[in-house]
């Protein structure tokens, strides 16, 4: 595995994150035209960018939590408000495939063509990087990933800031990402100093983030490119066994940071059921009525098709069985409402794992702990 940026090695070099979060900023909410964003309300962003600062922003999958790449206080005091683990890097968003050349020490050819058909978009690359990136910036690995991500906000903050902005989701470390300006803002008011609300995102789930440093390229978190996307141009795609992970894996097998973070959990604990259908609504009828005998608020997350089936505390439908962008979209809303419903236990029902149903249930697994019922 390589060599992570641990706190032992901040420590012996010297590199402390200022503790700026201790006292509670103003977050400056700016409403933002998500196609046409006006320029002024950009450069107010961009300015805090540029001094240091961190802003959060849209991109086409969940919002981002941005600060200067090349600013190493900067990104330290980014992790510090998400409270994320510095050694799990955030993925660094350009504006353009050109800016790719200054942050890489080189770029495979079959990266190329994929910059070519997937940018801007949902696909993150994994390159080595170059001398010049900041070592926090990559949480002390060789490696850098980057992203050009298909949103009119994000790229003109990109350009007003005049440098490339280091983004995680912008939850707090662990939580659901956010695809709403509201989701940012009840994690992290206070903790950050603006945020641009273009809307809600169109992808609902993070870009898939594909290793192009080895060959075959794999694929080490399915997002909002598609396994069988990136097979019409690639051919051959491996996926890490940690995509289709259905329970914790070892810390040996990860190549990625982020895979052994607990993530995307409400504060419920929840259940996830796999099986057929009709096994799953049964079964989920059955968890049901032991949940609730045992006292518990218990909340459902279905599909349209199935919803009625379950006289749960609350049901919430993540839209059509057979419309996995839909699903997609509605997944982390859907969990986070059950957070404010105060529900003390989720039984959630399985997706069909094609499309972006790969991702879907890469999350839901996650977000269960990989507390998994097979129906
Ligand atoms: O759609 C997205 O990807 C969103 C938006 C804001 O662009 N960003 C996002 O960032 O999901 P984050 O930080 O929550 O997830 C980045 C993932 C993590 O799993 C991290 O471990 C992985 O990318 N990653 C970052 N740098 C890496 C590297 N050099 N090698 C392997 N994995 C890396
Ligand atoms: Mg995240």
């Amino acid at each position: 595995m390589l060599a992570g940026f641990t706190k032992e090695t901040m420590k012996t070099r010297n590199v402390r994150p200022k503790k700026t979060w201790c006292c509670l900023k103003k977050t400056l909410l700016l409403k933002v035209n998500p196609r046409r964003p006006e320029i002024l309300k950009v450069r107010e962003a961009s300015d805090f960018i540029r001094m240091g600062g961190i802003v959060a922003f849209p991109t086409e999958t969940v919002y981002g939590l941005g600060a200067d790449a090349s600013n190493p206080t900067a990104v330290l005091a980014l992790f510090e408000a998400k409270k994320r683990p510095l050694d799990n890097p955030p993925i660094v968003h350009v504006e353009t495939p050109r800016d790719v050349i200054d942050l890489t020490a080189f770029v495979p050819s079959g990266a190329e063509e994929l910059m070519e058909e997937f940018w801007p978009g949902p696909l993150t690359l994994i390159f080595k990087k170059s001398a010049k990136v900041p070592d926090v910036t990559v949480a002390g690995l060789d490696t850098i990933a980057i992203r050009m991500p298909r949103n009119e906000v994000a790229l003109a903050l990109i350009r007003e800031s005049g440098c490339p902005i280091a983004a995680p989701s912008a939850n707090l470390a662990g939580k659901p990402s956010p695809t709403t300006a509201k989701h940012v803002f009840d994690d992290l008011d206070g903790r950050i100093d603006a945020i641009l609300d273009g809307g809600p995102t169109k992808i609902g789930v993070e870009s898939t983030v594909l290793d192009v440093t080895v060959n075959p390229p794999m694929i080490l978190r399915p997002g909002g490119t598609s396994v069988e996307a990136l097979r019409r141009v690639l051919g051959e795609v491996r996926l890490h066994s940690f995509v289709t992970a259905e329970m914790e894996v070892s810390l040996g097998e990860t190549r990625s940071p982020g895979m052994k973070h607990r993530h995307y959990a409400p504060k419920a604990r929840m259940v996830l059921v796999e099986g057929s259908l009709e096994s799953v609504i049964d079964r989920i009828n059955g968890l049901l009525g032991d949940y609730k005998l045992k006292g518990n608020r218990v909340g459902v997350l279905a599909t349209d098709e199935t919803a009625a089936r379950y006289k749960a505390d609350i049901v919430e439908s993540l839209g059509s069985r057979f419309n996995t962008e839909t699903i997609a979209r509605n997944l982390f809303a859907a969990l986070r409402k059950f957070d404010e419903a105060n529900v003390s236990v989720i039984i959630a029902e399985s997706v069909p794992a094609e499309g972006l149903g790969l991702a879907v249930m890469n999350r839901l697994r996650k977000a269960s702990g990989y507390n998994i019922v097979r129906a």
